[in-house]
């Protein structure tokens, strides 16, 4: 009957609920209960949901429980945030519209990644190194830091002589965050039932409690490095200073050791997973609601997300709303115990483009010889400070614009230029460009940006510029963050019984890889609730 009494989830099982076994005896379950699959729903195929589904199907495969997953996802796509397009619509040119990059200590996306034999590649393999300036930091009138190719060991005492200390202080300091942080991959911190209190024992209160610029002031940090180089860091990942973001996620924004993609997509990972799982993956299809039945379990509603088709109802005996519950749309026609709270989250802009041009040093106040960096970061110039105004861009006006690759546009012949343009387009490179905003750029934005010799009327973007200046673009704005607010509780993993929530680990630290461990604890504690439940 495939009852494995030393598989190490029994182990944990009876480490864990020494109550349900006080006579130290495995209990015996009746056949019936064998064989009859538990019938899980996930709501989205994002980070969260794959990892959900894969971890259920790990626990079920080592106890030889019967399992079977339903994932429903409103969009046409695996990946949810984390997505590709096309430059020019071309397969052999993906690009990432949503997450980009995680970083070494990232196990849950690494490991997955081997398992799946998927290509991992740094996260700045395809940068064109046409310009030996990497990385600019640009504080609205000038670039306060430019971090140089061929410097190497150079660019670290560079840092050193105009911070002091203060990088090798945030270096420790990330390294003791990251440390205490990982504790919450393995007993006796996972599975965690509640973030707060995970993040207690774990001495991480501190820093979600206060703002990034407390925190490291508290710990020594110059104002100077703080300003110019860690919230350079907080506005591109997450669109916010340090006056608004918590300490922790400051922390988590100088993790970078070893940071990479996956070559097509990092979304791979996620189908990888689903795959594993042998999840039924419903693609366009919403949940509507969920209601309770007498006997406990519950009926989920779902309609064809993109067309007018008709509703539909499963019964379930768990199921996950893996993806923020304020964006979920569904109505819950029974109580939560745990209600998760509104949390506002950022826009975000993000305009993706090729051209054949340059950045232009004009706009960067450099002189015509000199190139710009490939990637421009940007922060407050000194002095100011919008603490937790929401859209504290300031003088810049973007959080970022980098230069992510070359691509050879498709002939000319598909380009309706005139003759001496398509000559020139023909076999030269473009170039493509990532826009990080938290309004849409408008057209003169982008043609002073490329130094186009065009005049823009006022309510004019991106799709009104020459098609032999911008080759291709796709523009897309995201919820992709929460505001980070200083905080000490977060929105729990169970709501009600069978009524399991991914989403209040992103105000503690958001990122794929955290999804993906927030799936798999909601996986460990549902798997453990069945043998609580027997
Ligand atoms: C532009 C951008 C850049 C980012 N950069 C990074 C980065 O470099 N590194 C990093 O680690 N993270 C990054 N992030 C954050 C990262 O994308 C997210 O933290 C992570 O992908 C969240 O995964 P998730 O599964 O929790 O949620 P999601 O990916 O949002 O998945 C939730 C899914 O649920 C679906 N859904 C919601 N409601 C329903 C419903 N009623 N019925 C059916 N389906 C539903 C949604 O369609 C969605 O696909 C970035 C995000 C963005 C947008
Ligand atoms: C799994 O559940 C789905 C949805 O309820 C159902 O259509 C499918 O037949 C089930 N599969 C198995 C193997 O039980
Ligand atoms: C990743 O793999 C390593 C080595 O096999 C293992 O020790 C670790 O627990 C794995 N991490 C996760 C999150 O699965
Ligand atoms: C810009 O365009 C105007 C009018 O089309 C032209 O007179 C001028 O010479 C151009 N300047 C440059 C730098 O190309």
């Amino acid at each position: 009957m495939g009852f494995r009494l030393f598989s190490l989830y029994y182990i944990a099982a009876l480490l864990f609920a020494p109550f349900s076994y006080a006579d130290g005896q495995v209990p015996l379950r009746a056949a019936s209960t064998e064989s009859t699959p538990k019938r899980v729903a996930i709501i989205g195929a994002g980070a969260a949901g794959s990892s959900a589904s894969y971890h259920l199907r790990k626990y079920s495969d080592s106890t030889d429980r019967p399992l079977n997953i339903t994932v429903f996802e409103r969009s046409p796509y695996i990946g949810g945030r984390s997505t590709t397009v096309n430059v020019f619509d071309n397969p052999a040119y993906p690009i990432e519209l949503g997450a980009s990059i995680f970083v070494s200590v990232n196990t849950h996306l690494v490991n997955a990644s081997r398992e799946f034999g998927l290509n991992v590649r740094s996260a700045s393999h395809s940068r064109p190194r046409e310009s030996e300036d990497t990385l600019g930091i640009w504080d609205g009138t000038r670039f306060v830091f430019i971090l140089k190719d061929s410097y190497g060991w150079w660019n670290i005492a560079r840092l050193l002589w105009r911070y002091g200390l203060a990088p090798i202080r945030t270096q420790s300091l990330m390294k003791r965050t990251v440390g205490s942080f990982l504790k919450m991959y393995d007993e006796p911190n996972f599975p965690f039932k509640d973030i707060g209190t995970a993040a207690v024992e774990l001495g991480l209160l501190d820093l979600t409690s206060s703002p990034g610029e407390t925190y490291l002031e508290k710990n020594g940090i110059s104002d100077d490095f703080a300003r110019e180089i860690i919230q350079a860091s907080t506005r591109v990942n997450y669109g916010q200073n340090l006056g608004l973001i918590h300490g922790l996620e400051s922390m988590v924004c100088m993790a970078t050791d070893g940071a990479m993609s996956v070559e097509g997509g990092n979304w791979k990972i996620f189908d990888g997973m689903l795959r594993a799982a042998r999840a039924s993956v419903r693609l366009s299809n919403a949940v509507t609601s969920i209601d309770r039945n007498a006997d406990g379990t519950l009926t989920l509603a779902s309609v064809p997300a993109d067309s007018e088709g008709d509703e539909e109802k499963n019964i379930f005996d768990d199921v996950v709303l893996a993806g923020p519950m304020q964006y979920s749309n569904i109505a819950f026609n029974t109580p939560l115990e745990r209600k998760p709270e509104d949390i506002p989250f950022v826009t975000l802009h993000v305009t993706l483009f090729s051209s054949p041009h340059k950045l232009s040093p004009k706009p960067f106040d450099l002189n015509d010889g000199n190139k710009v960096p490939e990637t421009i970061l940007t922060t407050l110039p000194k002095g100011m400070n919008l603490g937790s105004n929401w859209d504290g861009v300031g003088p810049a006006g973007f959080w970022s614009i980098s230069t992510l690759q070359t691509v050879t546009p498709p002939s000319s012949r598909s380009f309706p230029n005139t003759e001496e343009n398509e000559n020139e387009n023909e076999n030269q490179n473009h170039y493509v460009y990532k826009i990080f905003s938290p309004h849409r750029p408008t057209a003169s934005f982008i043609a002073q940006l490329l130094d186009l010799n065009i005049t823009t009327p006022s309510e004019s973007w991106i799709s009104d510029l020459p098609k032999n200046d911008i080759s291709w673009y796709h523009e897309k704005t995201w919820n992709p963050y929460p505001f980070l607010y200083p905080r000490v509780t977060f929105d729990e993993p169970s709501l009600a019984a069978g009524i399991w929530y991914t989403g209040g680990i992103e105000s503690f630290i958001s990122t794929m890889e955290t999804s993906a461990l927030m799936g798999r604890d909601v996986a460990s504690l549902m798997a453990r609730s069945w043998e609580e439940r027997l």
